[in-house]
């Protein structure tokens, strides 16, 4: 079984500091390693995680950590559902390394599987997507997720194609430089990934305790722009007058970090990370 290695973990945990007693919403709970390490610092954990296939892990971490964790199978967005408030929620976007090495979850296109890519094994798949398509309607999907260029004529030939294998969509696509964009892209859609983060950073707020936190591990630039403007809006709205000048606004900016060489060397997976947090005023 491949090991998913967490990225930005040590900054993660050094942005959080004292975690002890806090609680905690690990919104991508995947392999587990975040939760774990804010199990072992103290806290109180909420975990999410929409693919059914980690339920084994969660359990596992349940019998260890008992009721200071609980796991809620579902997408993140479901946060807004939560009455309660935090002292920090995180999120550790993308896929894991369970989900895109494995041949038969169709995320990859180093290896040949069903074109599936669904996080949740529910709903959708990557194959059916196309097939459900306009050629206009996957061209989008290919400019606004991927950065595809030449996404219309592209999308033509996968829509005419209908690609039902991860190997049967990588040999339409003739620039080699396309293949991990157009898959990107496809990904996304099928996931709904902008929309999950949307909806979940909008319940953020009104979720955090004062002097909470919010930390964003990202992963490509789409989501990362996400995060980035929406953590500009909080840290630069007007805010409240009667509070001094560096808390006036309804958030404070937690410093960006992009790994290091030395993290570089052993995970690929964090070569595009950006990390970054917002702590709440007041
Ligand atoms: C990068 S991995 C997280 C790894 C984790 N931090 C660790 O240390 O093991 C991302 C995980 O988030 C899950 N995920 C992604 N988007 C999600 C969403 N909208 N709702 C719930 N889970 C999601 C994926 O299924 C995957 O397991």
């Amino acid at each position: 079984m491949t090991m998913h290695i967490p990225v930005l973990l040590d900054d993660v945990m050094g942005a959080l500091g004292d975690l002890c007693g806090r609680r905690v919403i690990d919104a991508t709970f995947g392999a587990g390693g975040y939760s774990r390490a804010f199990l072992n610092a103290g806290a109180i954990v909420t975990a999410f995680d929409r693919d059914p296939t980690v339920g084994t892990t969660a359990a596992a971490i349940r019998d260890e950590f008992g009721d200071r964790f609980t796991f809620i199978a579902a997408p993140f967005d479901e946060m807004t559902k939560l009455d309660d408030t935090y002292d920090a929620i995180v999120f550790d976007l993308g896929i894991s390394s369970m989900q895109i090495d494995v041949a038969s979850r169709g995320f990859s296109f180093r290896f040949d599987g069903p074109l599936d890519m669904r996080m949740s094994v529910a709903g959708q798949t990557a194959a059916q997507l196309i097939a459900c398509s306009t050629p206009a309607e996957l061209a989008r999907i290919l400019r606004d997720f991927g950065d595809v260029a030449n996404a219309g004529t592209l999308a033509r030939a996968i829509c005419d194609a209908a690609p039902q294998t991860t190997f049967q969509l990588r040999d339409l696509i003739h620039r080699p430089r396309d293949v991990a964009p157009v898959f990107q892209a496809l990904r996304i859609a099928v996931n709904d990934e902008m929309g999950q983060l949307t909806r979940a950073l909008d319940a953020v707020p009104s979720h955090l305790n004062v002097g909470g936190k919010c930390i964003a591990v990202t992963f490509h630039s789409i989501e990362d722009r996400i995060v980035k403007n929406t953590f500009r809006d909080w840290t630069t709205a007007p805010g409240d007058p009667r509070m001094p000048g560096a808390m006036r606004a309804p958030f404070v900016a937690i410093r960006t970090t992009r790994p290091g060489a030395d993290e570089l060397g052993h995970n690929a997976r964090a070569r595009s990370a950006h990390m970054r947090g917002v702590i709440k005023s007041y």
